[in-house]
């Protein structure tokens, strides 16, 4: 079963420790992204945490090997469930990583690559990469599956793909989801909606901006959870 995760892009601790407590009970993984890590620091994952959330710490950790891997010891020190790093980080700081995640005695977090950003279409690629998004994300996947890492950061178009050329269990999270096909993706580009999103064979969904922007939010995530083909609360 999918897991939904809402992302707290939010500007304050205080804003976004009430919309957890509207979301207590109807999700259970929330993620911590640059603004509000660099806002509040790592607490607010110990008061995410506190509140019993899986805590996904969302950075895109893209540096030289010895400090992407001393950065992976520090936020399992703080409860993070679930990290980023940039899988286009080169093979060494890859397996820093892993080996960062693998020397720990404690609780290991899942370790994601990110591929290549939801918010990039093949035009924003020419500038950047010299290559289409899908390729290079597959690319990258195998990259990240080979060296250790537990899954990828990708659209879900590129999920089914990626799913037969990797491991067994090897995770897709996919960004970018949008309630309607045909709606506006703000700075989305390869969007999907949360049945495609599940039909394509994605394990973590990842929803900011259409729940934390609803007029209701708590209401908006349980639409999303009943998309996915989740219980209410489950
Ligand atoms: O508001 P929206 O639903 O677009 O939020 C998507 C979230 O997922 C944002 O927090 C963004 O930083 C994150 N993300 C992404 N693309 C990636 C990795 C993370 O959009 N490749």
């Amino acid at each position: 079963m999918a897991e939904l995760v809402v992302a707290l892009d939010l500007p304050t601790a205080g804003e976004a420790l009430d919309l957890a407590d509207k979301l207590r009970g109807r999700v259970d993984w929330l993620k911590v992204g640059l603004q509000l890590f660099i806002a509040e620091g790592p607490n607010i994952v110990s008061s995410l945490k506190e509140r019993g959330f899986s805590v996904f710490l969302d950075l895109k950790l893209h540096d030289i090997p010895n400090t992407v891997a001393s950065a992976v010891t520090s936020a399992a020190a703080r409860g993070a469930d679930m990290l980023t790093l940039h899988a286009s980080g080169g093979d060494r700081m890859l397996a820093a990583a892993v080996e960062a995640r693998d020397r720990l005695t404690g609780a290991r977090p899942i370790l994601m690559g990110v591929t290549v950003l939801t918010s990039l279409g093949s035009e924003d690629m020419r500038g950047v990469y010299a290559a289409d998004p899908e390729p290079l994300a597959l690319d990258l996947s195998r990259k990240a599956n080979t060296i250790g890492l537990d899954g990828v950061v990708c659209s879900a178009w590129e999920v089914a793909a990626i799913k037969r050329a990797a491991s067994p269990g090897f995770a897709c999270l996919t960004p970018g989801i949008r309630p309607d096909a045909s709606g506006g993706g703000d700075d989305q580009r390869r969007t999907a909606t949360p049945e495609e999103a599940v039909a394509q064979g994605t394990d973590y969904l990842v929803v900011g901006r259409p729940i934390t922007r609803a007029a209701v939010p708590e209401q908006a995530a349980e639409e999303f959870a009943k998309r996915m083909g989740r219980a209410p609360g489950s």
